[in-house]
């Protein structure tokens, strides 16, 4: 038996608490902490005694293990108010067993090494059964010199040891690596078990067979036996091993190794999270297999029938409403009874289609490049940053057709002129420029709309800036087709810049927007538009309505998707000026914004502020094309 030690532990959770049980009764002395009450009162019946901070823990023992559940916890157990690192004696070595990014890792190592604390790079797997009986397995970095006192401890707690050598980091590396394969074996148990209950055989008889078979694993079997009992208390929460994902792709993508089942796994993952079943047993990302998302997103993103404001029959104040009400939640709605001819959108996807099929050469013969100040034409797979990274889509950058007479060309307007359009498909001009001019009355429409939503004259925003509207429009391809590694997204997180987005999206699917309740997916909805405001109309409405994060995912659908944005927006030259009654809502919101800036500090025309971001995600062609006189 070893010299029994003072030990202390904080985070006991799903995998530290029966850490301390085992060292206890191996003869330590184990003291605790945790930020829930109801923990610590746990452990005290288990005769443990409870500190009451990190610092006090760390003067009154030997070691602190750290078995919380990410880096933000740790940097509050370790550098926070009473933190460890603030205790003056007692531990002289820190063993960080949560699962965090490498260089997380070793970034804490230096801190707490300039306050003469070691660290031991210790992370853990097996679930709380094998913690409990010190048969867990551990993987291990750190120098010689920090491990030698502690080898007796390591042994008792892990039956399987790892050595990873003397780089802090390198176990942390090792543990996701690790997760990342047990999320991507999990997620596939779930889609095959799924299937089983879909094609109408016994689930539980399925679960046999796999146990029994080649597709056996020890992930499918832990978990998926408690899905089938619809058991999802949660031994590991769903929430960690989404986060555990996305340190693992982010990992790989830095190392520029595509990850692509992972990519796909911490999707599921999200969708799982989002859909409010983070707290629940991991096992629960095969309830969203079960139950589609399609069927519950409507719940954030309403579908409202706008026929009132085409001067169709209907309730304008219904319409207004219900309008308001979702501008108010996320700024997302879709809608129906909007009277553009479902046709001409056809037309307009598969000339798009034919677009992007062209050989590169001809694309490239109505490159942005060659669009000048009117920022017009295609640009490549990667050619526009959004959030600073690349986005997996190519696109045709389009707008109001104006003629080189119109004052606003010949004054040199950034933005205004004339379209690229390929030769070899004429039709694609004409199905543009009609629908151009059935969008542009449609913005005209959902304008007066969001006037009366805000208890305003129909007509205020015609005579704010949008009875001469800037209209661009894009024509975007995600094709489905691996990215690399450096790319996340289809499109970045990011906002809108201007009034009101009109966007077509084609069947495949991908949309997702950031909610109070986390990202949410914004499925097709046959014959309608989504549509989403700016920050412009957050800014006038001092933050009433909202300017909502959104992206696309990856397409890994096997088809190509086609969408497009339409853009209704104030004319260039328009002054952005708060809606009188409504600037008492206007908060700092830069915090949560990727480019961090706050909207309502901006004051200017609206070609000042389109100019400003349009720099950040084109910044070749912005100094190109717009910073040479024109
Ligand atoms: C955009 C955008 C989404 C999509 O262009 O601003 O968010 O589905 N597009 O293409
Ligand atoms: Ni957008």
């Amino acid at each position: 038996m070893n010299a029994p030690l003072r030990i202390g532990i904080v985070g006991i959770g799903a995998m530290g608490l029966p850490i301390a049980r085992n060292l206890r009764s191996r003869g330590h002395t184990i003291l605790v902490r945790d930020i829930r009450a109801d923990a610590e009162r746990e452990a005290r019946t288990l005769g443990m005694q409870v500190c009451e901070s990190p610092c006090l823990l760390a003067q009154a023992c030997d070691i602190v293990i750290v078995v919380v559940v990410d880096a933000a916890q740790i940097e509050s157990v370790l550098f926070g108010d009473a933190g460890v690192a603030s205790a003056h004696a007692g531990a002289t070595t820190v063993m960080l067993c949560s699962t965090i990014a490498p260089n997380d890792t070793a970034a804490f190592a230096q801190r707490l090494a300039a306050h003469g604390i070691a660290t031991i790079d210790a992370p853990i797997s097996g679930g709380p059964a094998r913690a409990l009986a010190g048969t867990m397995s551990m993987m291990v970095a750190a120098p010689a010199a920090t491990l030698g006192p502690w080898q007796p401890l390591l042994e008792q707690m892990a039956a399987k040891r790892f050595d990873l050598g003397q780089k802090i980091g390198d176990a942390a590396k090792a543990k996701l690596v690790n997760n990342l394969l047990a999320g991507t074996n999990l997620v596939a148990g779930a889609e095959a078990l799924a299937l089983a209950e879909k094609l109408g055989l016994d689930a539980q008889r399925m679960f046999e067979i796999v146990n029994a078979s080649s597709g056996a694993s020890w992930i499918f079997e832990d978990r998926m036996r408690r899905a089938l009992a619809d058991d999802f208390e949660p031994r590991a929460a769903a929430h960690i091993l989404t986060k555990d994902l996305g340190l693992a792709t982010s990992l790989a993508a830095e190392a520029r190794q595509p990850t692509p089942l992972g990519d796909a796994a911490l999707a599921r993952f999200r969708e799982t999270v989002d859909r409010g079943w983070a707290a629940l047993d991991d096992a629960a990302v095969l309830k969203s297999y079960r139950k589609p998302a399609a069927a519950v997103s409507a719940a954030h993103v309403p579908i409202i029938d706008v026929a009132a404001l085409v001067d169709r029959p209907g309730s304008l104040d219904a319409v207004a409403q219900q309008i308001g009400a979702a501008c108010r939640a996320h700024g997302f709605f879709y809608i129906v009874g909007h009277g553009v001819d479902e046709a001409l959108c056809q037309r307009l996807e598969s000339l798009s289609h034919s677009f992007f099929a062209l050989p590169v050469e001809r694309k490239a013969a109505v490159r942005m490049a060659l669009g000048g100040r009117a920022w017009r034409g295609w640009f490549d797979l990667g050619g526009e940053l959004t959030s600073g990274r690349p986005d997996w889509k190519e696109g045709l950058y389009l707008g109001a057709e104006l003629p080189d007479d119109d004052p606003r060309v010949r004054a040199g307007w950034p933005l205004h002129g004339r379209n690229l359009f390929p030769a070899e498909l004429p039709a694609l001009r004409d199905c543009v420029l009609a629908y151009l001019d059935a969008l542009t009355q449609l913005g005209h429409a959902l304008m007066r709309g969001l006037a009366l939503s805000l208890g305003l004259d129909a007509g205020y925003f015609a005579e704010h800036g949008t009875r001469d509207p800037l209209v661009l429009f894009r024509i975007f391809n995600y094709p489905s087709r691996p990215a690399t590694p450096d790319v996340r997204w289809g499109v970045g997180e990011h906002t809108d810049y201007g009034l009101l987005t009109i966007l077509r999206q084609d069947d495949v699917g991908g949309l997702e927007i950031k909610t109070t309740s986390g990202w949410v997916a914004a499925p097709p909805v046959p014959g309608s538009f989504v549509c989403n405001i700016g920050d412009m109309l957050e800014r006038m409405t001092g933050g009433l309505y909202k300017s909502t994060p959104h992206r696309v995912a990856l397409n890994i659908s096997g088809r190509d998707r086609i969408s497009l944005p339409f853009f209704f927006d104030p004319n260039f030259a328009a002054r952005i000026e708060s809606v009188p009654r409504l600037a008492a809502h206007a908060d700092d919101d830069s915090a949560n914004r990727w480019d961090h800036t706050s909207v309502h500090t901006f004051e200017g025309s609206y070609g000042d502020y389109l100019l400003g971001k349009i720099g950040k995600v084109f910044p070749d062609l912005k100094q190109q094309v717009l910073d040479t006189p024109g």
